[in-house]
């Protein structure tokens, strides 16, 4: 019943999110599991280590950087420090944060790669890619896109058709273009490295049974094994951001090769401040336990090739990695236009992280399914759960305690059976968080949130404090519900931080650990109670989801390839923001060829006294004296683009599929120069 007599050590990592755009609540699913994980082992005791940092490599932080008219140091300088800030504000509890573009990174990631190629596990090898010559570089699949070879949807990236669903290569779409560039893009052949996987299949597949992996996650790998493992690229060709391959002129490391040596480093920087002894981490045959907390989308990363690479070169593998799945707002995909795609830092702006962090303890459980943040059931749950049940307790028994008894609580509780029930509960509770169960933790200790709210129920203090005679009852039906509280909180702890470091100031204890729930707090003096935590107001979660719909578009322009800048072609959009487009009836007064461009056509408009310059990608259907003199339909308020020819005002609304199959909308006769489309 008490904590666990060996003292574990535990070294614990969250997915190193990248350094090309803020935190949002998708990311908070896994450092909020991670981190409810790390402060569970640290109240039971153990000695657990929590470390993480940025990814800050690879093409969409260089571009990203360029983009923005700054050094990729700079940009990777300025993402840390507010992803820093928003971790802080949602109370994760790391040791240590270091991105990996640290010195100890490039040591380590040196080392670890020479080692690898020593030791002939690295092959090196001619192949090509897509390469934009206008740019200079070799294009990542999401930086090309094109017409899908099999549903012929226009625009899709890449290595897949995000309409049809069908994967192919680069070279299979049709009419591809560089995102960077617009240009075809040409194949071009380079060196790359591969790190050869394949050779550590048994190892992986024996590291699969050790109960490392989730069933799923297990099964996952058993069908890679079956379609047989592929090498891994590990080297991108310069212009790239990253560390330099030793003795690879203008070879890099690709992103993910560093990435999770990351961890690693970042333990590296913390053993360096405290002394820890990082070797007795990750050697091998050690009994220290090393765990990763990922999402879904990164699992061949962390089940497959990082576990390969260590074992490769005397490493220990992880103890376990646990994967979660992700985030969805109202039952669908995180949407810009929506306002559901909300930033870690708009979400502190209106709301308490303690109300999001037990929101998601409540869902979360130890599967890869997908989790949904229910807006409404949010504030119900959080509202009636924690204000309703677990704060009101306090707030029930302890004015009485302060006012009438001095702040002392009686020398013995009037429910001496209920804080031996509380006690009692602590190794099944233990038992779930340590197996990530949280959903069913929160509704074990919320079963004894109810009891504790059933005693006072019947015990009535308020009645009972009426009779002169009561008052010893009174101060002992308190010290019992006020007891309870206590164990609820130390169950809480780890999810609620916050709440219960106040509450520990109000019961004027030392930090709650595990041990504590077994001896009540008797004949001693607590302080003044103030509310603990308030409702959440339905204006709260308002405000912040319209906040998200005006801030998205900052966000998006970090980097065409970031999910984050495309939303799905399905998605709604409200009236208002219909409202906002000023769509008028123009007169094409002047329409003209442009030199040296394919698709273009120069069309001088006039929209009742005012003219406007715009250049249509229309020329594949009209001739220029097929449109003089007619009315069409423009976007107004289009803002200005600079394109190679000159500055476009606007834009014409166009339908079909492209090529010639392309129709300049027209309105019917007696529209007027200028009139407002509604
Ligand atoms: N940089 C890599 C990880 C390198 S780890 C050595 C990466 N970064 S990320 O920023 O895209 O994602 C960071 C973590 O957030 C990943 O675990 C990812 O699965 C998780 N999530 C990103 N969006 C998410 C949701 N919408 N929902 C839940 N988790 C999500 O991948
Ligand atoms: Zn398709």
């Amino acid at each position: 019943m008490s904590a666990e007599k060996n003292t574990r050590k535990i070294l614990i990592t969250n997915a190193l999110p990248y350094a090309n755009g803020p935190l949002h609540l998708g990311h908070m699913v896994g450092f909020m599991q991670a981190d409810i994980w790390a402060r569970f082992q640290k109240i039971r005791g153990h000695q657990v280590t929590f470390v993480g940092g940025d990814d800050q490599h690879g093409t969409p932080i260089m571009l990203g950087a360029e983009k923005k008219g700054i050094t990729p140091q700079e940009l990777i300088d300025d993402v840390e420090a507010k992803h820093k800030e928003s971790l802080d504000g949602f109370n994760i509890g790391l040791d240590n944060y270091t991105g990996t573009h640290h010195p100890e990174n490039r040591r380590i990631s040196a080392e670890i790669y020479t080692k690898l190629k020593e030791r002939g596990h690295i092959d090196v090898r001619v192949i090509k890619q897509a390469f934009d010559e206008e740019k200079g570089m070799f294009l990542p699949d999401r930086y090309v896109k094109g017409t899908c070879p099999k549903c012929k949807a226009a625009d899709q990236y890449g290595d897949n058709c995000e309409v049809c669903g069908t994967t192919y290569d680069t070279t299979d779409l049709i009419d591809a273009y560089s995102v960077l560039s617009g240009k075809p893009p040409i194949e071009k052949e380079s060196e790359h490295y591969f790190f050869k996987v394949s050779a550590f299949e048994s190892m992986l597949s024996e590291w699969k049974n050790s109960g490392a992996l989730q069933p799923e996650i297990a099964n996952k790998l058993e069908e890679w094994f079956e379609s047989g493992l592929i090498d891994w690229d590990i080297s991108r060709d310069k212009p790239y951001w990253g560390f330099e391959i030793p003795n690879a002129p203008g070879k890099y490391f690709y992103v993910w090769l560093d990435a999770p040596i990351g961890y690693m480093a970042s333990h590296q920087v913390h053993c360096d401040k405290t002394g820890d002894d990082w070797n007795s981490y990750w050697q091998q045959g050690n009994d220290t336990e090393l765990y990763h907390f990922i999402g879904k989308d990164i699992v061949r990363f962390h089940s497959l090739f990082w576990p390969a690479m260590l074992e490769a070169v005397d490493y220990r593998k992880p103890t376990a990695v646990f994967v979660h799945g992700f985030l969805q707002v109202d039952g669908s995909k995180m949407s810009k236009s929506r306002g559901t795609f909300i930033m870690a830092e708009t979400y502190l702006e209106h709301l308490n992280p303690e109300y999001l962090r037990y929101y998601f303890a409540a869902k979360l459980g130890n599967n890869v399914v997908d989790m949904d943040l229910n807006l409404e059931d949010f504030s119900a749950r959080v509202n009636s759960d924690l204000v309703g049940k677990v704060v009101n307790i306090a707030s029930r028994c302890a004015g009485f305690i302060v006012k009438r008894f001095d702040g002392m609580l009686a020398t013995q509780s009037a429910a001496p059976e209920l804080h031996l029930e509380f006690a009692n509960a602590a190794d099944a509770i233990a038992e779930r968080y340590e197996k990530r169960e949280f959903s069913q933790a929160m509704r074990d200790i919320m079963a004894l949130a109810d009891k504790a709210n059933q005693f006072i129920d019947e015990h009535k203090p308020w009645i009972l404090i009426k009779d002169e005679t009561k008052l010893d009852e009174v101060q002992q039906v308190c010290t019992a519900g006020l007891n309870a509280f206590r164990s609820l909180c130390i169950y809480l702890k780890p999810v609620l931080p916050n709440l219960v470091s106040e509450a520990e100031a109000f019961l004027n204890t030392d930090e709650l650990v595990w041990n504590d729930l077994q001896t009540p707090l008797l004949n001693h003096k607590i302080n003044k109670f103030k509310p603990l935590m308030t409702r959440i107001e339905s204006d709260a979660v308002e405000r912040m989801i319209e906040q998200s719909k005006e801030s998205l578009e900052e966000v998006s322009n970090i980097d065409p390839a970031s999910p984050l800048a495309k939303d799905p072609v399905s998605d709604e959009i409200s009236f208002d923001e219909f409202a906002k487009i000023d769509l008028r009836i123009a007169k094409i007064v002047k329409a003209q060829h442009v030199d040296g461009a394919d698709k273009l056509l120069q069309l001088t408009l006039d929209i009742g006294g005012e003219t406007r310059n715009v250049f249509a990608g229309i020329k594949s259907a009209y001739a220029p004296q097929d449109l003089e003199g007619k009315l069409t339909v423009m976007v107004a308020n289009l803002a200005p683009r600079k394109m190679r020819f000159g500055m476009s005002e606007g834009m014409v609304l166009a339908a079909g599929p492209g090529g010639s199959d392309l129709f300049v909308l027209s309105p019917d006769e007696g529209a007027e120069p200028g009139m407002r489309v509604k």
